[in-house]
């Protein structure tokens, strides 16, 4: 038997693995392998009836390979789109609404977030028990302790404060 797929054309074939939505977010661009980071952000566990896709490692023209999100029946707060950007850095949001896009955005990275991730430092003053809201610099591709200048680069998503 001789069944030979080809995977290697990144065209519009692939873009529908993933079937359209008719009201929410698509996060399309993700970083391969990003998708469950994304979807742990979002608090999104299925435990409550979510209807979302997810596609992984598909090819794409901008990025060797994406993830995409698309969750039905939800637009994302400011507040989300800032943590995403830090592990999605490349991601477009698009709100999607009766099939069609109407709004399509790059996510921004800001230059600082607060409150937001927990220093993996168990000396830094923002851990041992001191009421300090953590503050950390966004770089390229890393985070920064604003208090003990530790440095994360692999896995930002874990230090993401779930509460
Ligand atoms: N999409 C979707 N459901 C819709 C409309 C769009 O899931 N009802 C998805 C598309 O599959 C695509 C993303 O949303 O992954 C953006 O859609 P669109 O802007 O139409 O695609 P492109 O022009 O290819 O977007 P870009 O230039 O950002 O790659
Ligand atoms: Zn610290």
């Amino acid at each position: 038997m001789s069944d030979d797929h080809d995977h290697h054309d990144g065209n519009a074939d692939h873009e529908l693995r993933v079937s359209k939505i008719q009201d929410g977010t698509v996060i399309d661009h993700v970083r391969g392998g990003q998708a469950l980071n994304v979807l742990a952000i979002l608090g999104i566990d299925g435990s409550k009836g979510e209807e979302v896709s997810v596609g992984m490692n598909v090819p794409s023209d901008r990025l060797a390979r994406k993830d995409i999100v698309k969750v039905e029946g939800r637009e994302l707060s400011q507040d989300e789109v800032d943590v995403l950007s830090l592990i999605a850095p490349d991601a477009s949001i698009n709100i999607v609404r009766d099939y069609d896009v109407v709004e399509k955005h790059r996510v921004e990275r800001p230059a600082v977030v607060e409150g937001v991730l927990s220093c993996p430092n168990a000396d830094c003053i923002t851990t041992d028990g001191e009421p300090v809201t953590s503050r950390f610099e966004v770089l390229d591709d890393a985070v920064r302790c604003s208090y003990c200048e530790t440095i994360t680069r692999e896995g930002i998503a874990e230090l993401i404060d779930t509460n």
